[in-house]
Order: C-alpha cells, then sequence, then structure tokens
C-alpha cells in the first residue's frame, strides 16, 4: 500500500513538474498550427489566426521566408508579394539584382517589421483577388502558408463564399517577436520558415545554424510531426544566414507521407530527453515521464492522418470554400475596371496567350503589344533593365488622365509592363502621320481638351502627391488617348520624386537625359530638376497642339534650326500679332478655332516655356487658365468666329 501511495506522491510530483514545464516552455511561445490553418471553419482555435501577441516588444526586426515561384521569382515580385522591401531583399539574400530571376524553390529570407494588432503578431501586406481564390488558395498557395485562411477571414470583411475578383484583402502573415524568456537566453530574431516536405526539426535549426532544442520550444512542439506550409518559429542570436550546403544538399530521403518529419522520431525523443534530464534528476521520473510521454504521443498522434497521402480531410466547411464550381466567383469586366486599385503579377504564359505570342499584328509601336486579357484590351510593353521606379510610382498613383499600370509580368531578364489601353493612339500619331488627312485630324475643341487633361495630370503629380513627383520626359509621343479622346500620360520610365530638401526642392543631376525640343533650358546647362521642367515640356506640348508642328523638327533635319519652344517668342511680339498667329496655327484645323482663345493658348505656352524658370507658371495656374479657355471653347460657335477674331485685333 505504502508503496502504492509513494507511487501516487511520484505521479503527483510528476504532474507539477510537467505542468511547470509545460507553462514555462509553452506558455509565453507559439503553439504549432498542426495542420489546423487547412480547417477553415469560422470558430477555429485562436492560435490559427496568428502568433499571440506574448512577446517582450510589440513590435520588432523578423524574418520571414518565401520560396521562390513564377511568378514570384524576383526580389521585385516577392517584395510586392509580401510587402517588403525589394533591396533589402536582395542584400539579405545575395541576390544580383532587383529583377534576377530567382531559380525556382530557392528559399529567400525576407526582413519585415513585425507588430502587434490586436492580440496577434502579423506583418500586413495586401492582395488583389484573381480568378478562383479562394481564402484557402491565397493562404495556402499564393502565400505558400505564411498566412491562414483563418486570419483572413477574420481580418477581411468579404464573405468566404463571394470573395470576388478584384477585391482587395490584407493579408496578415504570421511573424513573431522573442519572448522574454526568449530574449533572456539570448535570442533576438524569430524567422518564420516554412516547411516542405522532407524537412526535419534538426534540418530546419541547422539550415539557419539555429539551436534544435530552441526550436522544439518556440513552436510549443512536442512531436516531430510537421506539416508542409505550415509556419515554424527558429529563433537565432544574430542576424540569419542561410547555410548553403544546406540549401542545396537535399534533406535525408523523406518520407512520401504528407506529415513530414516522422522518420526522425528517434532523435526527436533523444531532444525532448535531454530537456526532462534538466528539469528532473530522478531516473524514476524520468523513465515514468518517458512512458507517459510515450503514451501521450501515441494519443495525440494517432487520430493524425499522419500517414495519409495529402489534403487531409476536407470537411464540409473546407470544401465549401475551395470548390470553386459551387461559388463560381463573378469574373466581370466591368468589376476588374473598377475594383482593382493594385497591380496584378502575371504569369508569363497569359501575356503570352494575349498578345499572340507577341504577334506582329499586334505590335502598336515598338516593343509596345496589344494583348487581351478576357474582354479587356491591354497594352503591353517589353522593357529590359530596372522597371522597379516606374511600378513603385504607378501603382501609388490614381489619376484618370495618368495610364493606369494593372500589372507586370517578369521572364528571362525582360519585364512585361501592362497597361490600361489607349484606343485612340499618341497624340503624335495625330498630329502628324495623320496630318494630311483632313478628316482625321484633332478638332479644336478635342486639344483644349487634351491640353487641360494633361495640366491637371501634372498638377496631380506636383501638388497632390506624397512625395510630388516630375515626370521628366512629357511629350506628345507620351501622351496617349482612349476612346473618348481623353489624355493619359504614359511613359514615367524617368520620372523621379521631389524630395523635401532645405533649398525648396532643387536637386541638381550631372546626367542629362531626355527628348530634344522639350528640355528647359537651366536643365540642359546645369542640371537643375524642379517641377518647373515638366511646365516647359507641357509648354512645347501646347505648341505642338495650336501649330502641329514637331518640338525640334528643324534642329533635326539639319542640326541647328529652331526649336518650336523659341518660334513662339517672334509670333507673339511685335506686330501683327494675328496674322503671324493665323500663320502659325496648325493648317489641318482649317481655321475651325476661336483666334482669340488660341491667342491665350499660346500666350499660356509661351510663358511655360520661359527661358527663365521663375517666369514659368505653375501647374496648378497653367490649369486654371486653360479651364477659362477650355469652357469658353465649349460655348464657341463657329459662325461667330468673324466678329471676334475682329474683335480681338482691334483691341491689340
Ligand atoms: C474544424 O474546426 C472546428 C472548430 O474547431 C471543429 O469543430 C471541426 O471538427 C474541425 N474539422 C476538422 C475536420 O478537423
Ligand atoms: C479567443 O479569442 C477571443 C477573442 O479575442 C477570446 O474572447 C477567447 O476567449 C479566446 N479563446 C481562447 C480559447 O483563448
Ligand atoms: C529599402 O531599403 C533600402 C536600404 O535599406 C532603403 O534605402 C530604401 O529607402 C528602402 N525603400 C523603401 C521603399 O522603403
Ligand atoms: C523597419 O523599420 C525600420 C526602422 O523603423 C526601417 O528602417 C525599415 O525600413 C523597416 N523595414 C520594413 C521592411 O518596413
Ligand atoms: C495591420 O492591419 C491591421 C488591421 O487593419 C491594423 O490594425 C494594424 O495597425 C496594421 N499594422 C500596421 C503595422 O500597419
Ligand atoms: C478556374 O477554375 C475552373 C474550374 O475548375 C477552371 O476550368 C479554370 O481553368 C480556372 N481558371 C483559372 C484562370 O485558373
Ligand atoms: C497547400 O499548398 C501546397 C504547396 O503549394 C500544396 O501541395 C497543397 O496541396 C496545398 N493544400 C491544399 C489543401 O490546398
Ligand atoms: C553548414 O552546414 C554544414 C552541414 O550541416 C556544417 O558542417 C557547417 O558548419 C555549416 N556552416 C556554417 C557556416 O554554419
Amino acid at each position: 500500500m505504502a508503496s502504492v501511495e509513494k507511487l501516487t506522491a511520484l505521479f503527483k510530483l510528476f504532474f507539477l513538474v510537467a505542468v511547470l514545464l509545460q507553462w514555462g516552455g509553452s506558455h509565453a511561445q507559439q503553439p504549432y498550427l498542426n495542420n489546423k490553418q487547412l480547417n477553415c471553419s469560422e470558430q477555429s482555435d485562436n492560435f490559427t489566426k496568428g502568433y499571440y501577441c506574448n512577446g517582450l516588444h510589440k513590435s520588432c526586426a523578423s524574418y520571414i521566408t518565401f520560396r521562390s515561384t513564377p511568378p514570384y521569382n524576383t526580389a521585385v515580385a516577392i517584395g510586392y508579394l509580401l510587402n517588403a522591401n525589394a533591396t533589402q531583399i536582395v542584400s539579405l539574400n545575395n541576390f544580383p539584382s532587383d529583377f534576377a530571376t530567382i531559380p525556382s524553390d530557392t528559399l529567400v529570407l525576407v526582413p519585415v517589421n513585425c507588430s502587434c494588432s490586436g492580440n496577434y503578431y502579423q506583418y500586413n501586406s495586401s492582395y488583389t483577388v484573381i480568378v478562383n481564390d479562394t481564402y484557402l488558395i491565397i493562404s495556402n498557395n499564393t502565400y505558400q502558408g505564411l498566412t491562414t485562411c483563418q486570419a483572413m477571414m477574420a481580418q477581411n470583411p468579404y464573405d468566404p463564399r463571394a470573395l470576388t475578383v478584384g477585391n482587395r484583402l490584407l493579408v496578415p502573415l504570421r511573424c513573431a517577436c522573442p519572448t522574454s524568456a526568449q530574449s533572456a537566453a539570448g535570442f533576438k530574431y524569430l524567422i518564420s520558415y516554412l516547411v516542405i516536405t522532407g524537412d526535419f526539426i534538426s534540418t530546419i535549426a541547422a539550415k539557419f545554424t539555429a539551436e534544435v532544442q530552441s526550436v522544439f520550444d518556440a513552436n510549443e512542439l512536442s512531436s516531430n510531426v510537421i506539416y508542409p506550409s505550415t509556419p515554424i518559429l527558429v529563433p537565432l542570436r544574430a542576424e540569419p544566414k542561410i547555410n548553403e550546403s544546406q540549401q542545396t544538399s537535399p534533406p535525408p530521403p523523406p518520407p512520401p507521407q504528407t506529415p513530414t518529419g516522422v522518420g526522425e522520431s528517434k532523435s526527436s525523443k533523444k531532444w525532448v530527453f535531454v530537456g526532462v534530464a534538466a528539469a528532473a534528476s530522478s531516473l524514476i521520473l524520468l523513465g515514468l515521464f518517458g512512458f507517459l510521454f510515450y503514451f501521450n504521443k501515441r494519443r495525440s498522434r494517432k487520430p493524425k492522418p499522419l500517414l495519409e497521402p495529402r489534403p487531409p480531410l476536407p470537411t464540409p466547411q473546407l470544401r465549401k470554400f475551395s470548390d470553386s464550381s459551387d461559388f463560381p466567383p463573378s469574373i466581370s469586366s466591368q468589376g476588374i475596371r473598377h475594383e482593382i486599385e493594385s497591380l496584378t503579377l502575371y504569369k508569363f504564359g497569359d501575356i503570352q496567350a494575349a498578345t499572340g505570342n507577341f504577334d506582329e499584328t499586334n505590335r502598336i509601336k515598338g516593343s509596345v503589344y496589344r494583348a487581351s486579357f478576357k474582354d479587356d484590351d491591354a497594352a503591353v510593353k517589353v522593357m529590359k533593365g530596372d522597371v522597379s521606379a516606374e511600378i513603385n510610382l504607378l501603382k501609388k498613383i490614381n489619376h484618370t488622365n495618368i495610364i493606369r499600370l494593372s500589372g507586370f509580368c517578369f521572364h528571362e531578364g525582360s519585364s512585361y509592363l501592362v497597361y490600361q489601353y489607349a484606343e485612340n493612339g499618341s497624340i503624335s500619331d495625330w498630329l502628324q502621320s495623320n496630318k494630311n488627312q483632313a478628316s482625321h485630324t484633332l478638332s479644336w475643341q478635342q486639344r483644349v481638351r487634351i491640353a487641360y487633361d494633361v495640366a491637371d495630370a501634372l498638377n496631380y503629380l506636383h501638388n497632390y502627391t506624397n512625395p510630388p513627383y516630375i515626370h521628366k520626359n512629357l511629350k506628345t509621343s507620351n501622351i496617349l488617348l482612349d476612346g473618348n479622346f481623353r489624355a493619359k500620360i504614359a511613359n514615367f520610365g524617368l520620372a523621379r520624386t521631389l524630395e523635401n530638401g532645405n533649398d525648396g526642392g532643387l536637386q541638381l543631376t550631372r546626367h542629362v537625359v531626355g527628348t530634344q525640343g522639350y528640355l528647359a533650358p537651366e536643365y540642359i546647362e546645369n542640371g537643375v530638376i524642379t517641377p518647373k521642367l515638366d511646365v516647359f515640356a507641357f509648354g512645347v506640348v501646347m505648341l505642338e497642339l495650336l501649330s502641329g508642328r514637331e518640338a525640334a523638327a528643324a534642329a533635326e533635319r539639319n542640326g541647328e534650326g529652331e526649336l518650336l519652344s523659341a518660334s513662339i517668342e517672334r509670333v507673339l511680339e511685335g506686330d501683327n500679332v494675328r496674322e503671324k498667329l493665323e500663320g502659325f496655327m496648325d493648317p489641318a484645323l482649317q481655321h475651325e478655332y476661336p483666334l482669340e482663345l488660341a491667342f491665350s493658348m499660346a500666350q499660356l505656352a509661351k510663358n511655360c516655356v520661359a527661358h527663365d524658370l521663375n517666369a514659368r507658371p505653375s501647374t496648378a495656374d497653367a490649369l486654371n487658365t486653360l479651364s477659362k479657355i477650355l469652357s469658353s471653347s465649349y460655348n464657341w460657335d463657329p459662325s461667330d468666329e468673324l466678329d471676334r477674331s475682329t474683335s480681338m485685333s482691334s483691341s491689340r
């Protein structure tokens, strides 16, 4: 009897130790997902919604991982998906450049700032729903398990059955900050590592030169059973480096089943025992512990899909969410047009299909092709070199008179930018190529409207974006016309931000680029970059709209000659302004324009191309003047023209 009591007492003691261990080791760290992320039911366990905000700090630097896979196989694309900084990804992983193709399945380390949002640590990214997406597909496939359907459902307003193409979702990526216990033990960072088939806790630890036991503790793991597409926290004492030999040499032959690491159970037991031995010195206790632990493990293992192949037990709910044939997402092109506010990363195959494999008949001009995606037309521009600046600018900008970038794709060193399609081509096409077709010219009202639209867009870029942008390459071939002849500024490859310096935004460059005829003198001579650069080019564009002449036609033909910007001064100075202006105006207009308003616009254009940049109006002033010219132009009746122009010339 006494021995039974002793045994009971021992058991009690053991449970106390076990509880203490459980408490000390796990309460403050993070429970492992254990494949619960696949059960998208709404009343899911809290730990599926994120790592608890239980660390020493409310925010910290941390790292997440991602495996390169097309189309997310460049630093820019991965940075885009994960809302991370491509430059930092490049330097942390020693990639050659932002847009170099990363071989598929390469483990990429991504630095992020992890912070508490409510009860959970997370790093926010955002994502736009595409065809056939569900919360599960987005979390498990697109984000490779960096988030869960439960977390996405908790933080997004859209019903899982009503996800619509173009919905913009918040994607809370799983990350965590060290607990006070981890900090005390010297750990500085936690990596959210994504398990793949064949991984064991020991190989994961080796990959980052981390301590195996710390990985067990950080994830409250009591068994070796881990699943692909789940994150494992790896605590590190220093900034992470992937051990190349671990990255390239394949881990020990994996068991073919879904749960990974099972074949390692022997070595895992060893580690678990080490932990116990440190806590309890009694051999009996150790034996009991091991015995109970074994049972515990068997119990917890049994119901798991240990030896079953993948998609583990689709529940009714799961099927409901992942089977898109029951709830086809609505794919109206209208929906796409109105709801997409972010960029789509296209697969190269989709771009090929949409352009008929870059068929010559789809070539618009140069390396720009017409493309058809579902019912939406688009223009695809093929580019070499770094396009991240243009992408980063256009994704932030939303103005009807600025061409919309809808997405992009990287493939074998080239970039493919997908823009909204402008049916009527560029205004230089209208002013130059179609010159001799009277039926095919822009009317006076259309020209004023175009000038107004361009001024509106420039005013937005200069005064309403933060930071302000300078286009730097405004010209008639970069101003496109949609089906209603509304202008859209394109080609932001040279655009740059205007940083708020102490010198009132004055920047200098030694690298003068641009197009002859549009470049402001202070830029050519001294490399001065201000918004007045765009104002100058805009003045030249207005002169082209008025005259139908090219910005630098004469200069290009004979190497000298006069630029259009210089010729306007003579037209508006001195005597016979009326005759000189009529002679300057585009013959294609066939005198169908109000001379008085043409004079006002020519005067504005002349001010815009003033040699002294301080004499040029701001875009806001230019827009204001043009709005008056525009409204008068709409009221203009061609039959009055004789009277009006007579009154103007007499008033001069
Ligand atoms: C999914 O989770 C819910 C809530 O925790 C649970 O009732 C249900 O049994 C789970 N389904 C499966 C297949 O595990
Ligand atoms: C889960 O989170 C909710 C809301 O934060 C809380 O009310 C509930 O008590 C939590 N459940 C558990 C089991 O921790
Ligand atoms: C990205 O990181 C680099 C280097 O740390 C920094 O210079 C750059 O400003 C960052 N870019 C953004 C958009 O935060
Ligand atoms: C994280 O925060 C630091 C300091 O606030 C900042 O320099 C860094 O760019 C941030 N990184 C990201 C990825 O936002
Ligand atoms: C992340 O998103 C959540 C939900 O919108 C928000 O409460 C939180 O402040 C965001 N975190 C950061 C760092 O912006
Ligand atoms: C969407 O799902 C349907 C039905 O499973 C399939 O036929 C179609 O190809 C899918 N579309 C895309 C773009 O993957
Ligand atoms: C989750 O993603 C992995 C990797 O892409 C895939 O093999 C697996 O089938 C996915 N699981 C589900 C349930 O979609
Ligand atoms: C990388 O891993 C190999 C094999 O596990 C090990 O021998 C080597 O010391 C590790 N290298 C570093 C820098 O940790």
